[in-house]
């Protein structure tokens, strides 16, 4: 018997950071999966792309800077205007920088706990008042990494950040499951996209190619909502073959 799944084609997601990478790659994917998106980050030419790829009747750009907590109010608001609810939220924006903890300045980190750790907590308040306001349920996908659950050498800040998405979400499960909010903290390893590039990886590195895809973390955050209501996944690890754990 095919494994019982949630059809998604009457949900709307807000998938945030999804001018690029993982972000834009989960997006597509919902969509194929018969949801509607809010799409945010900062480049709006980019949402414009994707919108148009998609189309205005499954996909709405709501630019932002995750780093204000506007900007998550008007993520939720812009899913509910076009689409007239919201069902989950992707929390993906992020960035990375590696080196020692004296290799970047106090403003470089500064915007690395910003974008990675207050983004998580604006995002995570508009989509619970939200999901409040209709009455109940919902899902929090947060996308953290492996390096929030075991650090690494040369990301100690990073590693920190993405422990406090952990954090932040391993608890908010046990603040909102009652109410039929689901909360999952889904941690890749290395993913072949933009992220850090300039920033401690160098494009056309070979290891890149040996990462996991985006396509393989979206595919995840879709079979995360998919799963029937009567369970939820808080914590995903994944891994390409040829990276160690
Ligand atoms: N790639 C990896 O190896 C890896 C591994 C584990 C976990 N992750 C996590 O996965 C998430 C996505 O990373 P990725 O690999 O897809 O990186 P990416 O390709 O660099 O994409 C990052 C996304 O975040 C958005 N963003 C960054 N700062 C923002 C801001 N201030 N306001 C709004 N949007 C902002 C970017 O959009 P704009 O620049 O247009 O604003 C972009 O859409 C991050 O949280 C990262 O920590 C990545």
């Amino acid at each position: 018997m095919p494994a019982e799944t949630r059809d998604l084609s009457s949900t709307v997601v807000a998938v945030t950071g999804a001018s690029a990478g993982i972000g834009a790659a989960t997006a597509r994917l919902l969509v194929e999966a018969g949801a509607r998106v809010a799409v945010q980050a900062r480049r709006k030419d980019r949402l414009t792309q994707l919108v148009d790829e998609l189309g205005a009747d499954r996909a709405v750009a709501v630019p932002g800077d995750v780093r204000d907590p506007a900007s998550a109010r008007d993520l939720v608001q812009g899913a509910v205007d076009a689409f007239g609810r919201l069902d989950s939220i992707v929390v993906n924006a992020g960035i990375g920088a590696y080196g020692g903890i004296l290799d970047a300045t106090d403003e470089e980190l500064t915007t690395m706990l910003r974008t990675n750790i207050d983004s998580s907590v604006w995002a995570v308040r508009a989509a619970v008042e939200q999901f409040r306001r209709a009455g109940g349920g919902g899902d929090v996908v947060v996308i953290s990494s492996v390096a929030g659950l075991r650090g690494g050498g040369s990301e100690a800040v990073y590693a920190g950040t993405k422990f406090a998405q952990v954090g932040l979400a391993g608890s908010l499960d046990r603040e909102v499951r009652t109410e039929g909010i689901r909360v999952s903290t889904l941690c890749p390893a290395g993913v072949h996209t933009e992220f850090a590039i300039g920033n401690g990886r160098t494009e056309g590195d070979p290891a890149l190619d040996d990462f996991l895809q985006p396509e393989d973390v979206g595919a995840a955050v879709v079979t995360v909502l998919r799963q029937p209501r009567r369970m939820r996944t808080t914590l995903w690890a994944m891994w390409s073959m040829a990276e160690g754990s």
